[in-house]
């Protein structure tokens, strides 16, 4: 599609780029997990071969939906986010052009390397050197183009969701480079700068707050943005958003050590981690509550608006997730659900039900706009995903709840003389119908995508691009 971009329009080129990506990434990564989600089910889909057993298509899969389809959320919505409420186009359109072919090229090479076997071996910084540093290079530049784009807003403050998108790209940046510091010694094997329990604990600083804010604080960026945007009211709380960003990023970077507890990590560290993550509880609330009640006097839309329903139901399990990951810190606790699936189910939890739920709900609201279009091909065929996504989820969370502490329990559950009361085969046994459901959820949930592709391929065949630049450029010069 050619368009002929005027220099006053905003840049919505790279955001229909990314925008796009988000979706095939995200048929391609679930579909993944739906595939490694049957091979634990019926081992023999290992097919026997190294490329495609469980334990590399595993991290494939984790790097695909986060950086893959996350990621390309994350960017399709913050290039929109930064430049309609900074009112000003794109700093820069071949840096932004840049972070778009280099991010691709990222991907492309996990691909090829991550079946092939070549990994830090550290969970979700697996891509050896060449690409870490590659990912380092597009990052610093996505980070040039949009703080560079706050910097000629025509506005006078910065809107509390660029806030949440600057913290994630600043902190996401330098989480990678330290975790990342290595000693190359091939082309695709290098060994990490720290050792012993300090690498544990670096990688678990850098794991959890991947969490923290890659998949929770710029997701928060697009809350702040897309709710009120689609149920077309203010904000709830302005004054709450101020006091949610900065404890949000106060206390998410010392929850770390909740990933290590009964480990050679000193007591008191993981005593630490264990209370903040429990402090972390209200921040997470608090912004919960926050998009939750910007829907006051607009609740009546969600019978009849699928896209708010994808937006509200996403905050509903960011609160959950939210409630449990506290709970899990507890170190009783995490004594039963560490190794489980009840840890599968909480990743889940967050990834299926706020992450995905709430880029997909921030796509159906571009892409009209993005193509010129008043609105998405079939609303039906939203609701049908909607449906698809919700029941898919709580099959997902739910056959792992009972997986896990079936697990947990009879693992620990010993006989008087102190032997152990099961076998590990035992339990795997008992897992087997959980992992059918686990399954068949992610199979829900994947088609659900498949829907939302053909919904976007119709929408964006009737669309007209230059159309869309068009309205941009009149809501610039609006502007001033
Ligand atoms: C207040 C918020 C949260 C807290 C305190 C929290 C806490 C925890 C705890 C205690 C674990 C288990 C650690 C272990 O036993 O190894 C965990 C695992 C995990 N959580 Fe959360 N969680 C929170 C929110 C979230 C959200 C919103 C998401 C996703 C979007 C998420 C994604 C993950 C992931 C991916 C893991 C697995 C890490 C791994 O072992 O590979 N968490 N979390
Ligand atoms: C159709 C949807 C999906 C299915 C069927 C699925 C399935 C799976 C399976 C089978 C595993 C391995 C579990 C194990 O080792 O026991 C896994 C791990 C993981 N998945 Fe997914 N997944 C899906 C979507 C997603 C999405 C959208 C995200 C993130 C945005 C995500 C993030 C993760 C993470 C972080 C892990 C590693 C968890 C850990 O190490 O504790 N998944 N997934």
């Amino acid at each position: 599609m050619s368009t002929a971009i005027s220099p006053t329009a905003y840049n919505y080129k790279v955001v229909r780029q990314f925008a796009i990506m988000t979706v095939v990434w995200g048929i391609l990564g679930m579909g993944l997990g739906v595939f490694i989600a049957s091979q634990l089910v019926w081992p023999e889909l290992n097919f026997g071969l190294p490329w495609t057993s469980f334990g590399r298509l595993r991290p494939l899969h984790t790097n695909l939906v986060i950086f893959a389809f996350g990621g390309c959320a994350l960017f399709a919505t913050s290039y929109y986010v930064v430049q309609r409420t900074c009112q000003t186009r794109l700093i820069s359109d071949s840096l932004a052009a840049f972070t778009f072919w280099g991010w691709q090229a990222v991907i492309v090479g996990a691909i090829i390397t991550l079946p092939m076997g070549f990994t830090t071996t550290k969970e979700y910084a697996e891509l050896e050197w060449p690409l870490a540093i590659l990912l380092a290079i597009v990052w610093v530049t996505y980070g040039l183009v949009f703080f560079g784009t706050i910097t000629k807003r025509k506005t006078k403050h910065i809107y509390v969701g660029n806030w949440f998108y600057g913290a994630f790209i600043v902190v996401t940046a330098m989480l990678h480079i330290v975790n990342h510091m290595s000693l190359p010694v091939s082309l695709f094997k290098s060994y990490s700068a720290y050792s012993g329990a300090t690498d544990a604990m670096i990688q678990w600083w850098y794991g959890h707050n991947a969490v923290g804010f890659f998949l929770t604080t710029g997701f928060l960026g697009m809350m702040y943005y897309f709710v009120p945007k689609q149920a077309e009211r203010p904000i709830y709380s302005y004054r709450l958003s101020i006091v949610h960003f900065w404890a949000l990023i106060t206390l998410y970077i010392w929850a770390g050590p909740h990933h290590l507890h009964y480990t050679a990590l000193p007591d008191w560290a993981q005593s630490l981690g264990m209370a903040m993550s429990i402090i972390l509880l209200a921040p997470s609330w608090g912004g919960m509550i926050n998009g939750m009640m910007t829907l006051s006097g607009a609740w009546h839309k969600l019978r009849t608006d699928p896209i708010l329903r994808f937006l509200v139901v996403s905050l509903a399990f960011y609160g959950m997730s939210t409630f449990e990951g506290p709970m899990m810190a507890i170190k009783t606790v995490n004594s039963l659900s560490h190794y489980t699936d009840w840890t599968i189910g909480h990743v889940h939890a967050g990834a299926l039900g706020w992450v995905a739920m709430i880029s997909i709900g921030a796509i159906y609201h571009m892409i009209p706009k993005l193509f010129g279009r008043a609105q998405m091909h079939s609303t039906g065929l939203i609701n049908a995903h909607f449906w698809l996504a919700t029941i898919g989820t709580v099959l997902y969370i739910a056959s792992m709840w009972v997986n896990g502490i079936t697990q947990g329990l009879m693992w620990r559950a010993i006989n008087d003389d102190g032997t152990l009361t099961y076998s590990f085969v035992e339990a795997l046994q008992a897992s087997h119908p959980g992992f059918i459901v686990r399954a068949l959820g992610g199979a829900f949930f994947a088609s659900g995508m498949l829907l939302m592709a053909y919904n976007v391929w119709r929408t964006v065949r009737a669309s007209n691009p230059a159309e869309a630049e068009a309205a941009a450029k009149i809501a610039v010069v609006g502007a001033h």
